[in-house]
């Protein structure tokens, strides 16, 4: 996603015989997007990294079951009342709103992932709006606190390690991947001076070499299903890699935010591309400025996105009845905007404390039954008076 890095040891020119102290050879994985076409990354592996043996898959989450058509609406859901799965974050994620773009949902783990998970599905995109904790793949560990992104690529072999203490993370599983804006990037690659972030808001994992944790199995997602593998070597025998493919930690907090003479649309907020799909970040800042500007959001109709809001905490100046954990659902073909007496009520204001992740979807989404099951019935209403 952002620069190529070289961690550990690598030899001189891909796919030449690379040797360890002892004159062992090391075996290349080479880990590629869009097909051979996109980035890639490439590790070295002291023993052969593709020796699994079929076993039983014991662990994964409840993917979404197709649902019935449902009348559109303006919808709010809960997910503050929604009980913590526990587990596993691989057993602990609960879907609630899909499209074939994107699957998002609640992860409120309890213990750590007890094998390596592969999504071979999609890019992950967590938010931690609480808690935090470890990613442990071949390519290193990656810390993630509460307010971080954590970035997984598709086809990484990781487990996720929570700390203890509570855990909420909200998941956007992005089933055509994900990643920065383009419009932030230069023709080089590099972030543009102008964008939202730098190269150096963002963390890497630490490499620490080769190592052996015992664990063998492995569960791999795909089209939907969890399957199951177990390994004859580890994992974690990586002598060095390369490559412009890793996971990623962006502490939201780290994204400049703007403000105009007038509101600027949600487009300044983009955070991470996904297919079909804006990740966006509200963060506290200071509002827009001009004589008689109205900071609160206009009325809108969203005329190509279903607008997805997770309130992260803090003041929302355009909304009551949310809180922190609740997700709105703006669905595209009809307006939305304020409730009553926010938009006059911003005049003058010079701040807001909002933090929020906002997902635009330019495909229809629909809720699980878990999502209906935390819904508030009155907000359609709300909205009058
Ligand atoms: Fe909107």
């Amino acid at each position: 996603m952002l620069e190529r890095v070289v961690r550990g040891e690598v030899p001189r020119k891909h796919h030449v015989a690379f040797r360890d102290a002892e004159g062992r050879l090391l075996h290349e994985e080479c880990w590629t997007r869009a097909g051979f076409d996109g980035p890639y990354t490439i590790l070295y592996h002291r023993r052969r990294p593709h020796t699994q043996r079929l076993a039983e898959a014991r662990h994964g989450w409840e993917v979404p079951p197709a649902t019935p058509p449902r009348r559109i609406a303006k919808r709010h859901y809960r997910t503050q009342d929604l009980a913590a799965r526990g587990g596993p974050p691989l057993d602990a994620r609960v879907p609630l709103l899909w499209n074939a773009d994107v699957v998002v949902g609640l992860v409120t783990p309890s213990a750590e992932d007890p094998v390596y998970f592969t999504n071979g599905d999609a890019d992950d995109l967590y938010f931690v709006a609480e808690g935090g904790g470890l990613l442990r793949s071949p390519l290193g560990d990656l810390r993630f606190a509460k307010d971080d992104y954590l970035y997984v690529p598709r086809g990484l072999k990781h487990r996720l390690v929570p700390d203890a203490g509570p855990q909420r993370w909200l998941s956007i599983e992005c089933l055509g991947g994900a990643g920065i804006p383009r419009q932030w990037k230069n023709d080089a690659g590099q972030l543009r001076m102008d964008a939202p972030y730098c190269e150096r808001d963002f963390r890497l994992p630490e490499f620490r070499g080769p190592t052996d944790d015992g664990l063998r199995d492995e569960v791999v997602k795909r089209n939907g299903a969890f399957h199951g593998f177990r390994s004859e070597d580890p994992p974690l025998d990586v002598v060095g890699w390369d490559g412009a493919v890793y996971p990623l930690a962006f502490p939201i907090l780290n994204f400049q935010p703007r403000a105009g003479l007038v509101h600027l649309p949600p487009t300044w907020h983009g955070t991470f591309a996904a297919r079909g799909a804006l990740v966006c970040s509200f963060v506290p800042r200071v509002v827009d400025f001009g004589p008689d500007a109205i900071p609160c959001p206009y009325p809108h109709a969203s005329v190509d996105v279903d607008e997805l809001l997770f309130y992260v905490r803090g003041e929302f100046t355009s909304r009551r009845g949310v809180g922190p954990g609740s997700v709105s659902h703006h669905p595209a073909g009809t307006m939305h905007g304020p409730h009553p007496g926010a938009y006059e009520g911003s005049i003058g204001a010079k701040a807001t404390s909002e933090l929020a992740v906002m997902l635009d979807c330019y495909a229809p989404l629909s809720a699980t039954a878990a999502a209906l099951g935390v819904e508030d019935a009155g907000y359609q209403d709300s909205f009058i008076g």
